[in-house]
């Protein structure tokens, strides 16, 4: 039911703060320790080498965020791979593989097929997904739920932040953060909230940068790489707006060409090492004409930036940096008269190959 809400995506985009908050308390004890996740599943990953992450759209998006926890905290080589690709193209494995699937559905094809195979070869497997009981978290030899509860709307979001906070909680679990990561996601959570109520900022942004455009960019380095391809993802799948998600110093090789006067260049901006970096690639557009929308961290942000994103550990800045994007492709979609929670072409779950 969406109740008060015209749209499922909104109210899915606002639950986000709830979830976060659930599953802080669903997967710690009082004291910060993690609970339900077996130390069977523990111990099977300790033992691989290499970590392989397989899912599609936005749930693969999930995993280019998590390969960074799984590397940094439990120091495991970790790959990303889009499942249609892997199916009929294994990549040469490392010698004890483990495989994590991502998914909100738990039935999507492409990533069916790719399980099917590991099981096959007697790899073990894990899946992430938010519909329990699915085909996928059946057919591997572990599940963790994502609690995100139903999710109605085709653009995923509440989903997509559920996959990355249980990446974290699970690397956090096999090697250590070396933060107190219940108390952390409990920050993000309120944050989260913040951020979702400030909608008519979101309004605005969108309505000005979008309404006569037929093309846009998210930029960012980093984690805000893998946020800016999520973000471009959801802002074309339902305004129709052709939207390029970019590792911000790739721009100049080749595709800073198609930047026109009053292009929309969405720059996100949360990570330290790579700000000065990326505050030359806004630059760089802004000269060629480009209309640059900057949200920053409040710790990064310099006067004229766009939206101010509260300053949670930069690793899980992901979490708070996604919600804007979800919320400029909702309003500039609601701006151009579409159904927000169905567009064309699409099924909430992708079950042909
Ligand atoms: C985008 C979107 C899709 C799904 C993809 C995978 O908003 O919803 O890209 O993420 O079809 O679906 P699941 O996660 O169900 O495997």
């Amino acid at each position: 039911d969406k109740g008060v809400y015209p749209y499922y995506m909104l109210k899915e985009v606002d639950e986000q703060a709830i979830v976060a908050r659930t599953l802080s308390q669903y997967y710690f004890d009082d004291n910060g320790q993690v609970i339900n996740i077996d130390q069977s599943i523990i111990d099977r990953i300790k033992q691989a080498d290499r970590l392989y992450i397989v899912a599609a759209g936005t749930s693969y998006h999930a995993g280019l965020v998590g390969k960074r926890y799984f590397e940094q905290w439990t120091g495991k080589p970790t790959e990303v791979h889009i499942s249609s690709e892997f199916a009929y193209d294994q990549p040469l494995l490392s010698k004890k593989p483990f495989f994590i699937f991502l998914s909100q559905s738990g039935e999507t094809a492409d990533s069916r097929e790719v399980l099917d195979n590991v099981v096959k070869q007697g790899y073990p497997s894990l899946t992430m997904a938010n519909v329990l009981n699915s085909t996928l978290t059946r057919e591997a030899d572990f599940a963790l739920p994502l609690l995100a509860g139903p999710e109605i709307a085709v653009a995923s979001t509440k989903a997509y932040t559920a996959q990355v906070i249980v990446e974290a909680i699970l690397a956090h679990a096999i090697g250590d953060s070396g933060l107190d990561l219940k108390h952390e996601l409990a920050k993000v959570a309120v944050e989260m909230q913040v951020i979702t109520d400030q909608k008519d900022q979101f309004k605005v942004i969108a309505e000005d940068a979008l309404h006569d455009r037929h093309s846009a960019f998210y930029i960012g380095r980093g984690l805000d790489a893998a946020v800016a391809v999520e973000s471009a993802l959801k802002l074309k799948e339902i305004s129709y707006v052709q939207t390029e998600g970019f590792a911000a110093g790739e721009l100049k090789h080749g595709t800073i060409s198609l930047i026109e006067d009053g292009t929309p260049v969405f720059a996100l901006l949360t990570q330290s090492k790579t700000a000065g970096l990326v505050r030359g690639e806004i630059s760089q557009v802004a000269a060629r004409g480009a209309n640059t929308i900057v949200i920053a961290s409040q710790s990064l942000a310099k006067p004229g930036d766009a939206y101010l994103l509260p300053d949670v550990n930069e690793l899980l800045m992901p979490l708070l940096a996604v919600i804007p994007t979800q919320l400029i492709a909702y309003y500039a979609t609601l701006d151009r008269g579409l159904d927000v929670d169905r567009p064309r072409n699409l099924a909430k779950s992708v079950t042909v190959q």
